[in-house]
């Protein structure tokens, strides 16, 4: 047979597509006793990470097929240039560099790399101020409360970290996160607090999205009521790559923390978008969070793909999508601390790579994200478990754990981390019933094992990492920019026309709605006038 790596892209999609084809007839079990190293090849270390998918449909061959690919379309070259700063997301003109927050000498450019450390220091600065008060509310008093408000990148990066970090809290500090418009959700967040001592960080790097913009002016009203307009501006911060836009909503301009605009939403938490975390958790935890992702980047640009667990990854990922069919990927994360993971995969994920036209403009011919859902365990084997065992689709599972207890009770952490590894021998090994159908277990359902040694913010750092360069090389394998999403502007334009017709007392004026929406604009108008 031809070696691999002599083969153009097109050609080795069909070869990966029979091969596939092949391995489907195998169970999981047969992999393991026709290769006694897959076990060796399979798991693999990094950055407090350990990477097990011995229990997925793969094995050497379409690893190297897979690898000679990514080679074919000359990955190496596209991943270089995220790193250095080229303009790799096209559709909007813009470098993509968060990695340079974590390591600035990454990128070439000198005024980059001067921005960022100028941006890290503003922030840790500020943070440290109010932590010590020498920076304080309009009366003096400590701000030891912060209501962070954002939504998508500017709150799912964030509030993941708020939980999983949760053992390196400073227990002065009260941390609330606000996204939905729903005004449950600030009223919720607001509630109990005292103005006096409150800090709202509004966090938006377009400082133009409707639901923040909303949630920021009920803060400000209720900071203003209680201490005064003028007052209510020393208990504000705003975060955002439209500076401008911040200084016109009326934040003073030292309270105005900036990055660039080479930073994307979902990849801003490196960033000043975390600044409720430097003052909540310390700035120093978060700089530990950026050196545990330098480490993941170093090992992504320097590890040969077949002992590359972002490499690896990538490709188990792409191979059940697009080799073996599946549409979905359920993320369990067998940590309480992690239990936000899914969310936050979910808009990493598909907002990045839910694509389907090339950067070129062209039309895709292969399918792209899966969908991301899950839930922490144990708790969702007591609800969807069910449907993983015994539905006739078949989804692969990522099942997370942490190896340190750090909750010292070592008993319950081994029910825990024993109930993760049955679950995947389960999900492989099946148990066959012939009597009685509805007791049979198929087996031959593929999951992924990822230990984390230790949640510390070097590790989370290295896990966000890992998902966040694995989207990339996806993206790499399926031709398109991870890193625009226009998708998401359609409803956003369509909300503004809603809500003008849902306001206006004139029946009339949602005619222009389809009959559907029309008919819920009347009901929800009336009950209005109703209430
Ligand atoms: O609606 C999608 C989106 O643009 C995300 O990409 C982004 O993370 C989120 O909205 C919030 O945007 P911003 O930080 O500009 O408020």
């Amino acid at each position: 047979m031809e070696p691999a790596c002599m083969v153009d892209p097109t050609t080795l999609h069909s070869q990966l597509i029979a091969h596939a084809a092949s391995l489907k007839e195998q169970s999981l079990q047969s992999l393991f006793d026709s290769d006694p190293q897959r076990v060796a090849t399979l798991i693999l270390e990094a950055a407090g990470l350990v990477l097990d998918v011995s229990k997925q449909r793969i094995d050497q061959r379409a690893l190297e097929l897979m690898i000679a690919r990514f080679e074919a379309l000359e990955v190496d070259f596209a991943i270089n240039e995220m790193f250095s700063g080229a303009l790799i997301n096209r559709t909007e003109g813009r470098a993509v560099l968060h990695t340079a927050l974590r390591d600035h000498n990454s990128v070439g450019d000198a005024e980059t790399k001067s921005a960022i450390a100028q941006s890290q220091r503003a922030s840790d600065t500020l943070a440290n101020q109010i932590r010590s008060a020498e920076r304080t509310g309009a009366t003096g008093r400590p701000l030891r409360a912060i209501v962070h408000i954002g939504i998508g990148g500017s709150d799912l990066g964030p509030r993941l970290m708020a939980d999983a970090l949760r053992y390196f809290r400073d227990p002065r500090m009260t941390l609330r996160f606000v996204a939905n418009v729903d005004p449950a959700d600030i009223n919720d967040a607001l509630h109990g607090l005292d103005p006096e001592t409150t800090l709202v960080v509004m966090v938006s790097k377009s400082f133009g999205t409707q639901e923040t913009l909303l949630n920021a002016n009920v803060a400000r009203e209720w900071l203003a009521s209680a201490l005064g307009p003028e007052a209510a501006g020393k208990h504000m911060v705003a975060v955002s790559a439209n500076t401008e836009a911040a200084r016109a909503y009326g934040i003073a301009p030292e309270a105005i923390l900036g990055f660039g605009d080479y930073i994307g939403g979902r990849f801003s938490l490196w960033s000043a978008v975390s600044f409720s975390l430097s003052v909540a958790f310390g700035p120093e935890v978060m700089a530990r969070l950026r050196a545990g992702a330098a480490m993941l980047d170093h090992h992504f640009r320097s590890a040969p793909p077949s002992q590359n667990i972002v490499w690896l990854k990538a490709i188990t990922d792409i191979w059940n999508r697009n080799y073996l069919g599946y549409s979905t990927r359920a993320v369990v994360p067998y940590a309480k601390a992690l239990a936000l993971l899914p969310q936050y995969l979910q808009q990493l994920e598909m907002e990045s790579n839910g694509k389907s036209c090339k950067a070129d403009g062209t039309a895709l011919d292969m399918r792209t994200a899966a969908v991301v859902w899950g839930a922490e365990g144990s708790n969702a084997q007591h609800a969807f478990f069910q449907h993983l065992h015994q539905s006739p689709d078949v989804t692969p599972v990522d099942l997370i754990g942490v190896m340190k207890d750090r909750e010292n009770n070592p008993h319950s952490t081994q029910v825990l981390q024993a109930n993760m590894l049955a679950q995947a021998q389960a999900l492989m090994l099946g148990q066959q019933d012939s009597m009685d159908r509805h007791r049979h277990f198929s087996g031959d359902r593929p999951s992924t094992l990822l230990f984390v040694e230790d949640l510390d913010p070097e590790a989370l750092g290295a896990l966000i990492a890992l998902h966040e360069h694995k989207v990339y090389l996806e993206a790499l394998y399926w031709g398109i920019n991870a890193f625009d999403q226009f998708g998401v502007e359609l409803g956003k334009q369509l909300a503004k026309h809603t809500l003008s017709s849902l306001q206006s007392e004139d029946e009339a004026t949602g005619a222009h709605h389809d009959p559907s929406t029309q008919w819920h604009l009347g009901r929800l108008r009336s009950a209005r006038g109703s209430a």
